[in-house]
């Protein structure tokens, strides 16, 4: 909270999913693996894939609209825009300056945040920090992605984990007694190779080479990423709990990255959260990265696990690598 005593707080959510869906069955016909296989080492069962018309912008719009209707905001009245993703329409301009004109939030100054799968936990700090301080009355967060797009579908060890998704939350300026309680943010660039997509940048630009090399798509040294993942979200989770004099039996609810369901146990496990708190919805979407958690929180929100007065955590990873970790006390706390 701000000495001014302005908290910020997400008032409503929306997401969107494609239509297409790819099973595990699906794979199977594709690579060398089995649904075994998946659902055992990712919990993953099935997961949305674009047409070949839309793109993420399309996806940042439908949830972000859907958001704004249900907090019953008009897009005029939106002062920002942010799209945390990995996986823009095009390297320029940036997907939120799309999407804002898409919904037609002409009065918001709109920018991306590119922090892969910790995209929507950095936005909605990013937004808080803004609102608390008076620059923006309503923000919009929304993490998009189309990782499918970026996907080598001849790589069994990458091709199965991935969907496309968007997540979007209003969020709004708020008393002190609800909405973002703390946060916990950190990125180190060290072991940035672990996980990318390594050309169409500046430092490989495309060619033909890079084409045939698969070098458009991701490459992740998976078990290494996976070992990182665990550390860094169960240390995210401590510290921000630490840092308000909580313990992970304060919580009620939380909101990890589903990046794999394995994953979330360790860190559920190491943060002395039950399972019966963690929130998972991995089996329906797959890894959306930056959609992830705002997905899950929508989808809580609709089933009533997400309810007023709740004490509610999220927690993410991704590549950079970045990883932190948020508190919301949830409710209406309008001013
Ligand atoms: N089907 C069958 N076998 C497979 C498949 C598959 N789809 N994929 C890999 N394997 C095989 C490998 O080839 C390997 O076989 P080998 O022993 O004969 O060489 C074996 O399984 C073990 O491979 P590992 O990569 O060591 O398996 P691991 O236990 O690490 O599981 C996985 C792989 C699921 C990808 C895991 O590493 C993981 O989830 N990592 C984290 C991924 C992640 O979270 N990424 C994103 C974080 S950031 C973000 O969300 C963008």
């Amino acid at each position: 909270m701000a000495a001014n005593g302005r908290n910020a707080r997400i008032v409503s959510l929306g997401m969107s999913v494609p239509e297409k869906i790819m099973t595990n069955a699906d794979f199977e016909k594709l690579v060398d693996t089995t649904d075994e296989w998946i659902v055992q080492m990712t919990g993953m069962k099935e997961r949305h894939y674009l047409s070949d018309e839309e793109a993420t912008s399309d996806l940042a719009s439908r949830a972000a609209a859907e958001a704004l209707e249900r907090a019953g905001v008009d897009a005029a009245d939106v002062d920002m825009v942010l799209v945390a993703t990995a996986t823009p329409d095009m390297l320029f301009p940036s997907t939120a300056c799309l999407t804002q004109h898409k919904i037609g939030a002409k009065n918001a100054f709109a920018f991306d945040i590119g922090a892969g799968c910790s995209g929507f936990v950095y936005g909605t700090v990013v937004a808080s920090q803004f609102i608390r301080a008076g620059g923006a009355e309503t923000a919009l967060v929304i993490g998009a992605e189309s990782l499918t797009r970026f996907t080598d579908m001849t790589d069994r060890s990458t091709c199965v984990l991935f969907g496309d998704a968007a997540g979007a939350a209003v969020m709004q300026v708020c008393d002190p007694e609800v909405g973002l309680v703390d946060h916990y943010i950190q990125s180190d660039g060290k072991l940035s190779s672990l996980l990318t997509c390594p050309a169409g940048g500046s430092r490989t630009p495309a060619s033909h080479e890079t084409v045939d090399a698969r070098d458009h798509t991701i490459h992740m040294i998976g078990n290494k990423v996976y070992v990182n993942a665990v550390r860094a979200m169960s240390d995210s989770v401590m510290k921000v709990l630490e840092q308000q004099g909580l313990s992970g039996d304060d919580l009620d609810i939380l909101f990890p990255h589903q990046a794999n369901i394995r994953i979330i146990t360790s860190v559920a496990e190491r943060a002395g959260m039950p399972m019966d708190k963690v929130y998972v919805n991995i089996h329906k979407y797959g890894n959306t990265s930056a959609a992830s958690i705002p997905l899950a929180m929508y989808e809580a929100v609709e089933d009533g696990s997400l309810e007023d007065g709740m004490l509610a955590g999220t927690v993410a990873f991704g590549a950079g690598f970045t990883w932190g970790s948020t508190l919301w006390r949830w409710g209406a706390g309008d001013r």
